[in-house]
């Protein structure tokens, strides 16, 4: 049985063996998630792959918490880690600081993570003071999609390379525990991964960082389309497709439920 991990824990694995992350959003995968990782993010994507909204913009803290606590009772192992979502950390630290505070006591979770543009560093710093150990979030950073025209990967000009590495460099400086980095090349994402001291987990950001982390529906296969750098270990959205068109003829065909599933009560 492993140690069960805390933002201390995966802070010193800078630079050793990689960091195993995915996303979690309910109990009993959580469950089955937590004996493989190291860390277990509740992602806000939810949103849009639990929820079926069209972008993260519309989750709430009220949903992050409910999947939060749902996640924490399948986990033992892994760090779980929440997602502020947008709107509930912008504003001020103090707003920041209201919103971690929510989560971390209403969930019991370890840490919290926020899409950390260079602005967002003093807020890191607030909250990382203060006892709320705070993942950071650069690169293509989703929530920010309404002002960047959608999710493209980051760095095709020297300016949005230069801008990725102040954002890594402020939320390191400002002590997150570590720092998910999205969408960029390898290039870029060794030269952050070897800059800053916290590690890197990345999502479309090469082998060159510290950890990797995909969204698990992703990776199980459950959608149709994927982006370019998910790669599916599974099939579930044919798997649930193939059982319940069995399912489904069975009950038509009236051989679901048979005898094994029919009870058989002895009457007096
Ligand atoms: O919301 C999420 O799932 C994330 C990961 C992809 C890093 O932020
Ligand atoms: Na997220």
């Amino acid at each position: 049985q492993r140690k069960a991990m805390t933002a201390a824990s995966v802070r010193s694995r800078k630079g050793g063996e990689p960091l195993v992350c995915l996303t979690a959003y309910d109990a009993p995968t959580a469950k089955v998630l937590d004996a493989h990782c190291d860390v277990l993010l509740v992602g806000d994507s939810l949103g849009m792959v639990v929820h079926g909204m069209p972008s993260t913009v519309g989750v709430t803290l009220d949903m992050m918490i409910l999947h939060g606590k749902a996640v924490m009772r399948g986990a033992e192992n892994a760090l779980v880690v929440v997602d502020l979502p947008f709107g509930s950390y912008e504003a001020s630290r103090e707003q920041a600081f209201e919103s971690a505070r929510r989560v971390v006591s209403e969930t019991g979770c370890g840490a919290v993570k926020i899409e950390s543009g260079t602005y967002a560093a003093g807020t890191v710093a607030f909250l990382a003071e203060r006892g709320i150990p705070v993942m950071a979030h650069v690169g293509l950073r989703p929530q920010a999609s309404l002002v960047t025209g959608g999710f493209k990967a980051k760095g095709r000009t020297g300016a949005e390379r230069e801008a990725v590495i102040a954002e890594a460099r402020a939320a390191d400086e400002a002590g997150a525990f570590a720092m998910v980095i999205e969408g960029v090349d390898e290039e870029l994402a060794r030269q952050i991964t070897q800059e800053v001291r916290c590690p890197t987990i990345g999502i479309g950001a090469s082998a060159a960082c510290d950890g990797q982390i995909l969204v698990t529906p992703d990776m199980l296969g459950m959608f149709d389309w994927t982006p370019k750098f998910v790669r599916r270990y599974g099939k579930l959205r044919e798997q649930i497709g193939e059982a319940v068109e069995a399912y489904a003829k069975d009950v038509r065909e009236r051989s679901f439920p048979g005898e094994a599933e029919t009870y058989r009560l002895k009457k007096d």
